[in-house]
């Protein structure tokens, strides 16, 4: 690894150097950069193209030094500092250097500054101001603001304005392992191009690393200035990553930027589409505003304070009347929201909690729960994995930061991926083992490698003192590699390349997704594994959280049912959804059914949602620009949503006294709740001070193997397996046009070009069913039957389908009533 590389990485221990920068002796790590040893000790030197997360570009020299017996300064930021080295960061003949690159530079670049997004806020202007340069001897040539194509329509590409220190190119390859951008031409024609427009994933890491405003976002509706603003930082409220942003709010009211920091822990700059450009829906005039209640005379709007008495009304009286109420809760609710719930809940003599986060997480926690594995981890230890298992996940529409960590993990530390899924993701192309296993047959393969590794006595020490060790083992003697191979539809050289990496990891990294969770014994074989090479503690192992908030849910509400099955529950006459809607997740007929048998239907939500019409009562609940609260990430740690936005959404306060009227405390604040909620034992101190779960504490020790049915359990009668992917896309917005413009249409990329209703199909199976690209077919299952265009997909394994969740396409629902994201299936054309 070279050492530019090396001392990036975190680990390994790195012996010291001693080196004079600006006549004073100071210490470093050998292999780091003179840039980096004078930064770490408050030595300033001036940058352009340096970037802290990106292996050094030098293309700009702004960051020159003289070193002694150098003739000519060096870059800085490409060169290592060595023992004895002697270095001047400042002198009369680096500042003038500094100042003709700069001139050199401004005559490409428009003096635009007025008008430029990036304006007060621009690292050329910070570096030209502290250079003093108060004119340049020549103009900018070319037209004043040339908007070159860019890879996707949420950016804009001011061309003029571009530096040529290539941040945006080395970011996309390295960061989101992409390659959309290269420079092209040589001097004075050199310019940056998007070259593979299809590979763009929007994830805008381009835009976040550009250090003038030659790249910027074109979503918000409203630009304004930063010293217009108010910049409140706060957490993505799209999935249970838990990524750090700020939001700028222009007048308290509109959101106009969003702004990312590179040392903002977990996600390091980094955000997804959705994150990155999803969050202009909070400006949108369909926002609900007030409370909407249902009379005998139609809609209208209510006060507040009548809403609250009406809902009052209408659950007292099915209380009384003996009848149940049930509450589902969506999983991005803010935790203090869900805690008012569950204590609301309480007050009633039948009630019954359900959340979506039971489908993933909450299986996970309470698996969790039972063998003793800790949950609380940090993503950042992924980067010391020499292994990585990747899962029943696909990282692009699953967690595409996560994703990042996985490629920073092989970038760093030079990490193998081994990857568990039937079809190809966009982690395949750095991946050095993919099973593509039958859909539902995991188990067998995850089982063969225990058994090898348990064979072999390469399990770690401390796994042979878990309860049920060597019962597990005994029972993993008769899991022999090559019936499971054959059985699980991949190649015994597959299996044995897959066993090898992940028997001889020193630092497993185990990552999963609802492909796994689908079935007990592939959540089971897979936890096995992990602790057997003692992941949980060396390594990682971590679950995706889909929804933003679907550990807090989870943990919260303790006992939760699944949401169909509350849903389907004949004794609760009144509903109460918060944030949810089924209709985006459930076969269409059964929440219909739910619906229009009860008798009072309340809803809370930011904006209009398909389950609203039927409703009796309708508050609207904020959005996480608005709100005050926390939430749980998928590392089990706590995050912040603070408000940005003035005006005070009515949820938390609609539950408060709601509450109240029920005989429950008063709560005077939403801090008041949090605290609350740590003293129930739910949150403990974590080690960023925000809190972490607590049952599932970091370091917990692995308690007990779990022995689920070893042998797969879920067949399937029909030809082809059909794999519904959830896009974890707000619910609310999809109905309508409220989420982020362009958004929905632009989530590109070769691996998943969603911009048609497309159902996936391998080559050999299109092939065999007589169709091509666009044809249409129709599937059949047990349950119903949908036709659908199809798109040839490379890498797909034959006799599996893949279809991807999203906006209106919830019509495949009706192939299976239960919340199964595996259907049996048979296909024909036409
Ligand atoms: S948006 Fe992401 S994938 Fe697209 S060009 Fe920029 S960095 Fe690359
Ligand atoms: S577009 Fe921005 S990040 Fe990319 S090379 Fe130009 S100035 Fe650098
Ligand atoms: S990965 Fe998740 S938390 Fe991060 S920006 Fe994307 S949606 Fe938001
Ligand atoms: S910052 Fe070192 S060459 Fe650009």
């Amino acid at each position: 690894m070279p050492a530019l590389l090396a001392n990036r990485s975190g680990g390994g221990v790195m012996d010291r150097i001693k080196l004079t920068i600006d006549n004073k002796e100071v210490e470093t790590d050998r292999g780091k950069t003179i840039l980096e040893a004078a930064r770490e000790n408050g030595i300033r030197i001036p940058t352009l193209c340096y970037y802290k997360k990106l292996l050094p570009i030098g293309s700009c020299r702004i960051c020159i030094v003289e070193v002694e017996g150098y003739a000519n300064p060096i870059a800085s930021c490409t060169t290592p500092a060595l023992e004895g080295m002697k270095v001047i960061t400042q002198s009369d003949r680096l500042f003038m250097m500094r100042q003709n690159y700069l001139k050199f530079l401004l005559i490409h670049h428009p003096l635009d500054c007025p008008i430029c997004d990036a304006g007060g806020e621009c690292d050329l202007q910070n570096i030209v101001f502290e250079h003093k340069i108060e004119a340049v001897d020549l103009a900018a040539v070319g037209p004043k603001k040339r908007l070159a194509s860019y890879a996707t329509p949420l950016i804009k590409y001011f061309e003029n304005r571009c530096v040529l220190c290539l941040r945006c190119i080395h970011a996309c390859r390295e960061v989101s392992g992409r390659g959309v951008l290269d420079l092209d031409q040589k001097g004075i024609e050199a310019h940056m191009t998007p070259v593979n427009t299809a590979d763009c994933i929007s994830c805008g890491e381009c835009l976040s690393v550009c250090p003038v405003g030659a790249l910027t976002e074109s979503v918000s509706r409203i630009k304004s200035r930063v010293w217009q603003v108010q910049r409140t930082q706060t957490t993505c409220p799209h999935c249970g990553f838990g990524c750090r942003f700020s939001l700028d709010v222009q007048g308290g009211r509109y959101a106009t930027d969003l702004i990312t920091n590179v040392d903002d822990k977990p996600n390091s700059g980094s955000l997804c589409v959705m994150g990155r450009f999803g969050y202009d829906f909070v400006n949108h005039d369909a926002r609900i505003k007030r409370p909407l209640a249902r009379t005998s005379e139609g809609t209208g709007e209510v006060s507040p304070s009548d809403a609250v008495a009406i809902a009052e009304k209408a659950l007292r009286s099915l209380d009384t009347e003996g009848k149940g109420v049930g509450f589902l809760i969506s999983a991005r609710a803010s935790n203090e929201e869900i805690y008012l719930i569950k204590e609301l809940a309480g007050k009633f003599k039948n009630a019954a909690l359900a959340t979506p986060a039971f489908y993933h997480t909450g299986k996970v926690l309470d698996l969790y729960k039972l063998m003793g594995l800790s949950y609380a981890y940090e993503y950042d230890r992924l980067l010391s994995c020499d292994v990585i298992l990747v899962a029943g996940a696909n990282l692009l529409s699953n967690n595409h930061v996560l994703g990042n960590k996985v490629r920073e993990a092989v970038k760093l530390n030079g990490a193998k991926v081994v990857l568990l899924d039937p079809s190809s993701t966009p982690l395949s192309r750095i991946a050095q083992s993919h099973l593509r296993a039958i859909p539902g047959q995991d188990a067998r393969l995850l089982n063969a490698i225990s058994a090898r590794i348990t064979d072999e006595n390469a399990c770690s020490p401390e796994a042979k003192d878990v309860e049920g060790f060597v019962h597990f083992s005994r029972i993993l003697e008769s899991f022999n590699q090559t019936p499971n191979a054959q059985e699980a539809g991949v190649s015994l050289e597959e299996l044995e390349r897959a066993c090898k990496l992940i028997k001889d990891a020193k630092h497993l990294g185990v990552i999963f997704g609802s492909g796994i969770t689908q079935s007990e014994e592939s959540l089971a074989a897979l936890l096995n594994l992990s602790l057997l090479k003692n992941a949980h503690k060396d390594g990682v192992v971590a679950p995706i959280a889909r929804q933003s908030n679907a550990v807090g849910a989870a943990a919260i509400l303790e006992k939760i049912i699944a949401p169909e099955e509350l849903l389907g529950r004949e004794d609760l006459a009144g509903l109460f959804i918060f944030q949810d809607d089924p209709f985006h997740y459930l076969n269409r007929g059964i929440v219909e059914r739910a619906l229009a048998g009860k008798e009072f239907l309340l809803v809370g939500d930011a904006l209009p949602t398909a389950v609203m019409p039927g409703a009796d009562l309708v508050i609207p609940t904020g959005t996480f620009a608005e709100k005050q609260g926390t939430s749980i990430a998928g590392d089990g740690y706590v995050r912040e949503r603070r408000a940005a936005m003035n005006g005070s959404p009515m949820g938390f306060d609609f539950l408060r006294e709601l509450l109240v009227r029920f005989g429950g405390p008063k709560y005077e604040s939403v801090d008041q709740v949090k605290q609350k909620i740590q003293e129930s034992g739910v949150l403990s101190a974590g080690g960023d001070g925000e809190g972490c779960l607590t049952p599932l504490h970091q370091g917990a020790a692995g308690k007990s193997f779990y022995m689920a049915s070893l042998e797969p359990t879920l067949s399937f009668k029909r030809p082809y397996t059909l794999i519904l992917r959830d896009l974890f896309l707000n619910h609310c917005f999809l109905d309508k046009d409220a989420y982020s413009r362009g958004i929905a249409t632009v989530y590109t990329g070769t691996n998943y070009p969603i911009t048609t209703d497309r159902l996936f199909i391998s080559a050999a199976d299109a092939e065999k069913i007589g169709v091509r690209e666009g044809d249409g077919v129709t599937i059949t299952s047990e349950e119903g039957s949908v036709k659908k265009a199809v798109s040839i997909k490379q890498g797909l394994r034959s006799g599996v389908l893949e279809y991807l969740l999203f906006q209106d396409r919830r019509d495949v629902l009706k192939l299976s009533s239960s919340s199964q994201k595996l259907i049996d299936v048979s296909v024909e054309k036409g």
